[in-house]
């Protein structure tokens, strides 16, 4: 595993002495680059927006750079400001206040991220949910976090089954629509109308701004809680594990629907001034190469799902493209493979950086810095001003090289404030003061983190996190289905893949159409990526004798491992 080091570039970067940086670094020193430690007044809209509109030298500096495949605009930090306040006009018009849940449901746009600072500005929680997401997914958010209000397209909004949610009161439509029905309001004619300056609501540092929901093995998905003041991370990460520099083009490809869509896809290089490339639609090699060429981007942040596709499709994928801007490049969601690592130093002459977070950590906790020495393979080391450690189930330290609980010092900037309406589920992620992770890992003597796997029964297929307790109530919703335990089983491209043992009622025969119809069920209730690649058909699902799937059982029958403790098997 231990690969030789990979040395570090000559390079003028933000971050020139970890080791130093370490030491020495405390979050206080972070809040020098923020209006607020002078006039109090916080509202990390303002701070990733407003401020730099405000600047006569980056007011006309393109902030968004979109494109998608039929549409390409560039909207500079004023237009922004402007946008971005006469939603919040909109929002104040239609009667959302502070601390109100008005979540957003629709592909990435510039109307977007008008609406989403808009949101931020009124003081309200926003909830941004991935576009894949089909009824069920979008209904368990809803009813959870009890958004009064959605903002969505016309074409999403039969997967919104907004007249069995109560709360949800309004429902704003972006595109062509016909708003009659009441409740419903017209994104266009309402923002056409509206005033482009607005009185931004000033909040606390500790006051709520997102929602992003996130799966465990148990339970539905869970509403993870962030504030204002995760911007003090955001900003400082950004700043020296992607090393934004002013005149940098940046592009993250996350979604805004997972957290790094919006801690990276949005704060980061926003609170950083620097010009942010979003590119809607689908991925390709082609689509992906040309964008990094086209707009000559120096900084990518991406996940090692999208580079094994672009490194399976080979040097002649890259070949046509100029891509020579491109100076940094780091990664998130899963493991970095070692390969992928090496392919990266010949596709791009680039070394790929590994991070490691979670929507639970708001921000990157432990990395590779541009200017320290690489393993591959290792995540790296804890950012400076984090304390990270390995713990066994008791909440003791471990030395190095023994594997254990990956822990982080609790608190930090970015730390999630709560579960939303679960205290106790928030409360069971610490132990000793030590934020437990899920994960486990190992840290060598030189301080580099190794990541092992996780410790529960938490998916991960390229890079999204799925719950295994979502697909299994979906599956059995289903006629045909009477139990179902579900996995994730390796897969040298996605990481992991979904895989479904499940047990027929009385009258269903297996058959390929059966199978192929209870995937497309799972699909169409909850997401493509949540539907099981593999479907197997059992007599029975193992279970402990209170009932519960035992999935590890599951798990090592398919990986053909000894199956240990099986005590609690039910007869
Ligand atoms: O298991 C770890 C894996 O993804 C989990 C967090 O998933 P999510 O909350 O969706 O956030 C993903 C992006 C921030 C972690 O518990 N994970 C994340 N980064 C890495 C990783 N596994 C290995 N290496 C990483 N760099």
């Amino acid at each position: 595993m231990n690969m030789q080091k990979i040395e570090v570039r000559e390079g003028n970067f933000n971050l020139q002495d970890y080791q130093k940086a370490y030491q020495q670094f405390d979050w206080e020193e972070a809040k020098q680059a923020f209006s607020w430690s002078e006039t109090g007044k916080v509202n990390i809209a303002y701070e990733a927006i407003d401020r730099h509109a405000e600047n006569p030298d980056k007011a006309d500096q393109t902030a968004l750079l979109f494109t998608s495949p039929d549409r390409e605009e560039r909207i500079t930090f004023t237009d922004l400001k402007q946008s971005s306040n006469q939603f919040a006009n909109v929002l104040k018009d239609k009667g959302i206040e502070k601390g109100d849940r008005v979540f957003l449901f629709m592909p990435r746009s510039p109307e977007f991220y008008a609406a989403f600072f808009g949101i931020l500005k009124v003081g309200a929680i926003a909830g941004p949910l991935f576009e894949a997401f089909m009824e069920q997914a979008v209904r368990d958010r809803l009813e959870d976090s009890e958004a009064t209000m959605l903002v969505t397209t016309p074409e999403l909004l039969e997967r919104v089954p907004y007249k069995e949610l109560p709360q949800l009161k309004q429902i704003v439509l972006v595109g062509d629509a016909d708003v009659q029905e009441e409740g419903f309001i017209h994104f266009h004619n309402e923002m056409t109308q509206a005033s482009q300056s607005f009185d931004l609501e000033w909040v606390d540092l500790e006051d709520g701004m997102l929602l992003h929901y996130t799966s465990g093995s148990t339970g539905k998905p869970k509403g993870v809680y962030h504030v204002h003041n995760a911007m003090l991370q955001h900003y400082q990460t950004s700043k020296w594990v992607l090393d934004l520099q002013q005149d940098d083009v940046y592009w993250c490809t996350a979604d805004p629907g997972w957290v790094t869509g919006t801690s990276y896809g949005i704060f980061g290089p926003w609170l950083n001034g620097v010009t942010n490339v979003i590119v809607g639609g689908r991925f390709s090699p082609e689509n992906w190469y040309k964008a990094l060429q086209d707009y000559g981007v120096t900084v990518w942040y991406s996940a090692p799902t999208a580079f094994r596709k672009l490194m399976s499709a080979g040097e002649e994928a890259v070949e046509p493209f100029d891509i020579s801007k491109l100076r940094h490049i780091a990664s998130v969601g899963e493991p970095l493979n070692p390969e992928v690592i090496a392919w990266g130093l010949d596709a791009f002459k680039l070394r790929i950086h590994d991070t490691w977070w979670m929507t639970e950590t708001g921000a990157q906790l432990i990395c590779n810095y541009p200017a320290m020495e690489m393993k591959p393979g290792s995540m790296g080391k804890p950012f400076p001003g984090i304390v990270a450690s390995i713990i066994d189930n008791e909440g003791n330290e471990l030395p190095p090289n023994q594997m254990g609980n990956l822990a982080i010092k609790s608190p930090w900037p970015s730390m999630m404030r709560a579960i939303w309406n679960r205290p106790e589920k928030f409360e069971s992620y610490f132990l000793n003061g030590w934020y437990i992770s899920g994960d486990s890992a190992y840290y060598d003597e030189e301080g580099y983190f190794w990541f092992q796997g996780r410790l529960d029964d938490v998916i991960n297929t390229s890079g999204e996190r799925v719950g295994p307790f979502e697909v299994e109530s979906k599956l059995i919703e289903h006629a045909a289905v009477a139990e179902a335990g579900v996995i994730g089983k390796p897969d040298p491209e996605r990481g992991e893949i979904i895989k479904a043992f499940i047990t027929l009622n009385e009258g269903y025969e297996e058959s390929e159409e059966l199978l192929e119809d209870i995937r497309q069920f799972v699909k169409k209730g909850l997401s493509a990526h949540a539907a099981p690649r593999e479907l197997e058909v059992k007599d029975k699902i193992p279970k402990t004798r209170s009932g519960k799937i035992m999935r590890r059982l599951l798990k090592s029958w398919e990986l053909g491992l000894p199956t240990g403790d099986v005590s609690t098997l039910e007869e």
